[in-house]
């Protein structure tokens, strides 16, 4: 069965790119079928995933305005592989859908077209995605028709949080959005766990982990360090699997055996 997880927090830069990458390698490497898809305009992922270019075609956007416009598409053609090789030798590869900042138009579009928030559903059933055991999508922060149209069409969401004081702020906000989806929709989209991220030895960290606990939603027990090696690794364009002496590799895989149900690594 097919699990689509949206990573999604309107507020922005908490770790939801970072989150998308890593944890898809970390899936894959632990044997399981992944397609990460871009729905930012920013298109970070892409950039993650090594595709220098905002310009990009054959991207999410275009999938998206074949459906709006009905024209056609080649949606197969969307679908590009990755082969990532460890530091440790091991080797897995993943299916990714890139953006590009086109998708900031479309997603303007999709406010005309009949049934606007399921336009991405029905991206999802044209590329076929029953071959994958995970779909991870990483959003852009805002509350907009793109971030409804993935959680519409998605299993459940991780909502990373960073550890700043303003952090939980505007939790309810996704929230409430998750209760109405389920209220106009009739599709309830599981909470799969807030993430805390960006971590450090502060009691601001400390207060957001007792606050995030008090909600009463799942809480990941794996929580991601506020490190250095996150942004070289963004910046040199590989996971933090293919960093050497990676502390967040460890942490990425706890997190993915997390989510397969088995032993977290603590
Ligand atoms: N664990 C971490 N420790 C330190 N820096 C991090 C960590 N995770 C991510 N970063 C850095 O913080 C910045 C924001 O991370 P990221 O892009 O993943 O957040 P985001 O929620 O996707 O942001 P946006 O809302 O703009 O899409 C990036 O520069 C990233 O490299
Ligand atoms: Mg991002």
């Amino acid at each position: 069965m097919t699990k689509t997880i949206a990573i999604a927090n309107q507020k922005g830069g908490v770790g939801k790119t970072a989150t998308t990458m890593n944890l898809g390698v970390a899936l894959a490497l632990e044997n399981k079928k992944v397609l990460l898809i871009d729905a930012d305009p920013q298109a970070n992922l892409t950039h993650y995933l090594g595709i220098e270019s905002k310009h990009e075609v054959d991207a999410l956007t275009d999938g998206l305005d074949s459906i709006i416009e009905r024209i056609p598409c080649s949606f197969k053609k969307l679908i590009r592989t990755k082969t990532i090789k460890t530091k440790n030798n091991e080797t897995c590869t993943l299916d990714y859908i890139i953006a590009n900042k086109y998708l900031a138009g479309t997603e303007l579009a999709t406010v005309h077209a009949v049934a606007s928030e399921k336009i991405f559903t029905k991206f999802l059933k044209k590329i076929d995605i029953t071959n994958y055991d995970y779909v991870l999508i990483d959003t852009r922060p805002s509350l907009g028709k793109l971030l409804l149209n993935v959680l519409v069409a998605s299993d459940s969401v991780i909502i990373p949080v960073d550890s700043k004081n303003s952090a939980v702020e505007g939790l309810g906000e996704i929230v409430k959005t998750l209760t109405d989806i389920e209220e106009f929709y009739e599709k309830r989209v599981v909470v799969e766990g807030l993430l805390q991220t960006m971590v450090n030895n502060t009691n601001n960290a400390k207060e957001v982990t007792t606050t995030l606990k008090n909600t009463g939603l799942n809480t990941f027990k794996n929580t991601i360090p506020l490190l250095n090696e996150a942004e070289t690794s963004y910046k040199q364009q590989k996971s933090v699997f293919e960093v050497k002496n990676s502390r967040l590799s460890t942490v990425y895989k706890g997190l993915a055996l997390e989510i397969l149900g088995g032993q977290c690594h603590e």
